[in-house]
């Protein structure tokens, strides 16, 4: 078993023992990994990425040295270099060398068909897009593992079906990954994501516009900032499509997505929460009603070149998968929850005083933070808590550290202020952006914010006082303190946004 002569130079053996070495790494990886189930991203990079780099690059070292030495042998005999060479089957060294050479090529071949396979399924797993870049990704992958798309890969949703769009994400990966590396990328993220591939390729793969259902109930707690964290309950009966599943949605909220329906809106910032101007378009009868914010009008100019964005699923559904809550929501489902102990009096007040009046700059800090104020507000004010109900305080401080290690991400300076939700309008104007009675078409129509266009409201109040409904009547809202007619006139975010500060 001899190998030709010509093998037997330093760029050849460099290649061989290059070549050899990262096969021998990748079949012990591949061991480790495939019996003893340990790994990951990490691993896999490794493994499919950066060893078969090594693995060519010793590969074409292997000819390289091998044809350089054959042109010195064939100078030094004063052969012309040129000619070609004869293949010679009866020389036990060529058919050594063409055995290793096919069955190398071969092995090559399928374990670059598997290494490829394997190479985009990394690229494609949640694991690689959520925590390679640990620090930048955080925000949106503990979100994400939080909402109801927590089984759904990122790519369902960020890159879809078709060559096209992955090799799309391919580039611009390359470019974000290069922008981590060189540490140029924003914080946080702007939103929203400019080249979004459009719902109608994405979210409508597994939510099909004509199968909604026709409403939805929702049960929500709240706990004011009082002595008591005084529970409020609100039941909503949400008219999501038409009252029966039949008629799709030619009424009710999914009416926007209805196919004869086309809503254009101009926004005037860039997060899309101002929108002066609206147009609506009823297909089949190609009438065209367009509303105007009164207060705010634009000017003709503007409206001429502003770009006209079509209203799709991304417009109420902007956070379907990172939801950043604000610290009154994350605190009261804490709280309903049982994490944070509803009888520790004031704790609802106490966090949100926290929450809302510190700016963190690192997560370490905001934990330090929440357990010293917490802890030293019931040593002042409540010393008989204090003293014999210490595991309260506890659990309140981890409640409330686990809701912001959720929620709110310094290094990133990633929360509820940077990512508004448009959907509702308690803490931003969601619905209301346009749904605020302001907005006017030239005959003096407007788009309604009457309280029981989209839901009703079926209950409401303290528990066992709480106010109850008749079938499909609503209640007419009650605002859970005292404050006027505020809520009818100002828009809810205007004090539930900041309400704390
Ligand atoms: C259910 C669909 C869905 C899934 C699954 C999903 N995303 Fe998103 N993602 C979105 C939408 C929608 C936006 C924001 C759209 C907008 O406002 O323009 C977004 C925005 C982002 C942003 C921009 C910053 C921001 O918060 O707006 C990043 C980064 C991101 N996603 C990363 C991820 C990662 C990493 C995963 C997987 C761990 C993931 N996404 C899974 C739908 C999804
Ligand atoms: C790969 C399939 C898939 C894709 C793509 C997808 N979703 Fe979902 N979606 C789901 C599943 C599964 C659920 C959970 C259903 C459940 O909880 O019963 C869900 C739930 C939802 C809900 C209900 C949430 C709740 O709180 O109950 C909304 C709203 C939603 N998706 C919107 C979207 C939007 C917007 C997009 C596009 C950005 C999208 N989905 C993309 C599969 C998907
Ligand atoms: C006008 C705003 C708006 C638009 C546009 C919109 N939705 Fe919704 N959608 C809502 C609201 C409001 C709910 C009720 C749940 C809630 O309050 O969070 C809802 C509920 C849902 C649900 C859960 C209930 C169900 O029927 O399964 C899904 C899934 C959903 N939407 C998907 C979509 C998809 C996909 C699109 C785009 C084709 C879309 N929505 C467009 C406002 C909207
Ligand atoms: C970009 C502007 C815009 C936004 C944002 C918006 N809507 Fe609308 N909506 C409209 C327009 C325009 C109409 C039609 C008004 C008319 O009748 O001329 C409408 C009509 C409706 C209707 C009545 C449909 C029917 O005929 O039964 C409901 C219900 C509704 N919207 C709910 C919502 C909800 C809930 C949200 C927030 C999640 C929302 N809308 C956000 C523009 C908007
Ligand atoms: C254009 C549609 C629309 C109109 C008009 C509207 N709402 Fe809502 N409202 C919503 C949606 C959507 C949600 C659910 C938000 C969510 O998914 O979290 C909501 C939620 C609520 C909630 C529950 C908030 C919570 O988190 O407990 C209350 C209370 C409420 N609305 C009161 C009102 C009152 C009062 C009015 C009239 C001034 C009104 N709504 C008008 C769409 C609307
Ligand atoms: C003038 C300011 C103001 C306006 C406008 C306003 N609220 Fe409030 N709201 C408050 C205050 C203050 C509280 C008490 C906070 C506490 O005790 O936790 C509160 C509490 C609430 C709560 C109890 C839960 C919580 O977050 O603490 C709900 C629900 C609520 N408001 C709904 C609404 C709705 C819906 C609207 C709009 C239709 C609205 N509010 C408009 C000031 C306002």
């Amino acid at each position: 078993m001899k190998l030709p002569k010509t093998f037997f130079n330093k760029i050849s053996l460099l290649g061989a023992i290059l070549s050899i070495t990262a096969l021998a790494i990748f079949a012990f990886l591949f061991i480790l990994t495939y019996f003893f189930d340990v790994g990951g991203a990490y691993i896999g990079i490794l493994m499919y990425m950066l060893l078969p780099v090594f693995l060519i690059i010793g590969l074409i070292f292997i000819p390289i040295g091998m044809i350089r030495t054959a042109r010195k042998i064939a100078k030094d005999v004063n052969h012309d270099p040129m000619r070609w060479r004869v293949i010679d089957f009866n020389n036990p060294r060529t058919r050594v060398a063409s055995v290793v050479f096919i069955f190398g090529t071969l092995l090559f071949l399928v374990l670059s068909a598997v290494g490829s396979y394997q190479a985009f399924h990394i690229t494609e797993s949640v694991e690689f897009c959520g925590t390679v870049c640990h620090t930048v990704m955080e925000p949106e992958h503990t979100t994400y593992q939080n909402s109801p798309h927590a089984r759904v890969t990122c790519t369902e949703c960020h890159v879809g079906e078709g060559a096209g769009w992955y090799v799309k994400s391919k580039l611009s990966g390359a470019y974000q990954v290069y922008s981590v590396l060189a540490e140029k990328y924003p914080k946080p993220i702007p939103t929203p994501v400019k080249h979004l591939r459009p719902a109608r390729e994405t979210c409508e793969q597994c939510h099909w516009p004509q199968k909604f259902y026709s409403s939805q109930l929702r049960y929500e707690k709240h706990f004011l900032a009082d002595s008591g964290n005084t529970e409020w309950d609100i039941h909503l009966n949400m008219k999501i499509g038409a009252e029966h599943s039949a008629f799709v949605n030619q009424k009710g909220i999914h009416w926007h997505n209805n196919q004869n329906v086309k809503i254009e809106y101009i926004a005037s910032d860039e997060k899309r929460e101002v929108l002066p101007w609206i147009r609506y378009i009823n297909l089949e009868t190609g009438d065209t009603i367009v509303y105007e914010n009164e207060w705010e009008p634009l000017e003709d100019s503007v409206k001429a070149v502003a770009e006209k964005r079509k209203m799709d699923c991304m417009d109420c559904h902007n956070r379907p998968s990172h939801k950043f809550l604000v610290p009154q929501l994350f605190i009261d489902n804490a709280i309903a929850g049982g994490q944070i102990p509803k009888e520790l009096p004031e704790i609802k007040r106490v966090t949100m005083g926290i929450l809302f009046s510190e700016q963190f700059n690192t997560k370490d800090t905001a934990m330090m933070v929440i357990e010293n104020r917490i802890s030293e507000f019931y040593k002042d004010n409540y010393p008989e808590i204090f003293a014999e109900k210490y595991n309260l305080i506890e659990a309140a401080i981890a409640g409330t550290q686990d809701g912001f290690s959720k929620n709110m991400f310094p290094e990133m300076k990633a929360n509820w202020d940077a990512y508004p939700v448009h959907i509702g309008h308690l803490e931003y104007n969601g619905c209301f952006r346009c749904h605020d009675n302001n907005h006017v078409s030239s005959e003096g129509k407007r788009i309604s914010k009457d309280c029981n266009m989209c839901h009703s409201i079926l209950l409401q109040g303290e528990p066992c006082k709480s106010e109850v409904g008749k079938h499909n009547e609503s209640l007419e809202f009650k605002h859970p303190v005292d404050i006027d007619e505020a809520w009818k006139e100002a828009n809810c975010s205007e004090c539930h946004r900041y309400l704390y500060f």
